[in-house]
């Protein structure tokens, strides 16, 4: 790994703890009401550092005041992603907006992602990928979570900032959001470091069971001693912020407790694209569920995988085993 310039967590800590004093200013209260509006307390915008930062191009030069002339700070919050330079001239690249600090596991400022006050676009700007910021490896809130919970059972992987912040108003602490990237491998390794049972929650739409399905991939070559990965859907048009609102505490934690266990969803997926009831619909099953079985490595899930296709497929593990290794057919 290149060594990084440690003088850009600094300079990201000092920003976060600025932002932070603007929501409380008068400058912020439009951002306040707005939180509030979405039913979040003081206590969890402070747990979580969220900030406010004003509309003006230039906010940072009132906490660098060497900022004007100071080509080395200007490079470095070139940088770190909070200042852009165009034609000459440097401005700020967040403004006006609502920013929650990504922290890394350490709980080190690393990036930004600043949500618009109610309307407007982009909803969300991120900070782009930074010497300090690779966002295909970070999620938001694992930080917290592990403050919250050193033994965490199970981990949610939900989709936005939002939904972390909102779960933890209801005292549900152990959600962490992907950075608008899908879930990559690197995400779920990090993850399982932390905890053995990890639930992904996904729109229930189409959309939402491409993306379970691709996430899915990455995980089968995760699972080893005693790891789980559930699937969690939910209703169209609701994400875990809207839902737990709409629904509760106790009543979301048991939809999570009844999510889909992944080979479950792996099954049914692919058996809903064959006709079971006929000869050749079980022999596609099984072709289509190779690819799959190939990436679980660990030989009691690939066991368990095996036994579960056999018996979707009507045919003896023997026989699977047989069919699985005979070389692809080209149609
Ligand atoms: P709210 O609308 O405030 O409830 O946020 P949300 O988290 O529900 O947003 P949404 O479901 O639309 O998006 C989920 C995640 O995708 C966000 O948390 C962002 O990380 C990312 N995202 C959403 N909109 C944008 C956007 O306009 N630009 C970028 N770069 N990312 C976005
Ligand atoms: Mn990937
Ligand atoms: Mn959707
Ligand atoms: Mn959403
Ligand atoms: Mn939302």
């Amino acid at each position: 790994r290149p060594k990084v310039d440690v003088t850009l967590y600094d300079l990201m800590e000092k920003i976060a703890k600025f932002y932070q004093r603007k929501l409380s200013s008068p400058q912020g209260k439009p951002a306040v009401n707005y939180l509030k509006k979405r039913g979040l307390s003081g206590e969890i915008a402070k747990r979580f550092a969220i900030g406010y930062v004003p509309g003006e191009w230039r906010n940072l030069e009132s906490i660098f005041p060497q900022l004007k002339t100071d080509k080395k700070l200007q490079q470095q919050l070139i940088d770190c992603g909070m200042l852009i330079k165009k034609d000459n001239s440097l401005y700020d690249r967040f403004r006006d907006r609502i920013m929650f600090p990504i922290k890394d596991k350490r709980g080190r400022v690393i990036a930004f992602g600043g949500r618009i006050i109610d309307q407007g676009e982009p909803k969300y700007l991120n900070s782009p990928e930074t010497p300090i910021f690779h966002k295909s490896n970070e999620l938001y809130g694992l930080y917290q979570a592990r403050q919250a919970n050193r033994k965490l059972e199970r981990l949610l992987i939900v989709e936005g900032y939002m939904d972390v912040v909102a779960l933890a108003q209801f005292n549900i602490n152990n959600a962490v959001a992907t950075l608008g990237t899908a879930t990559t491998e690197s995400h779920l390794q990090q993850l399982f470091r932390t905890t053995r049972e990890l639930v992904l929650c996904f729109d229930g739409d189409r959309a939402g069971r491409d993306a379970a399905l691709r996430a899915l991939e990455h995980g089968l070559s995760q699972l080893r001693d005693g790891r789980d990965i559930k699937l969690m859907f939910l209703p169209d048009g609701e994400d875990p912020d809207s839902m737990v609102r709409k629904v509760g505490k106790d009543e979301f934690l048991r939809q999570v407790s009844e999510s889909t266990p992944l080979f479950e969803f792996l099954l049914k997926h692919l058996a809903s694209q064959v006709d079971l009831n006929s000869v050749s619909g079980r022999g596609q099953l099984v072709h289509l569920a190779k690819p799959y079985l190939d990436k679980i490595t660990d030989p009691i899930y690939h066991e368990f995988f095996s036994n579960a296709l056999a018996d979707k497929a009507q045919l003896s593990v023997e026989k699977l085993e047989k069919i699985i290794e005979q070389p692809q057919q080209t149609a």
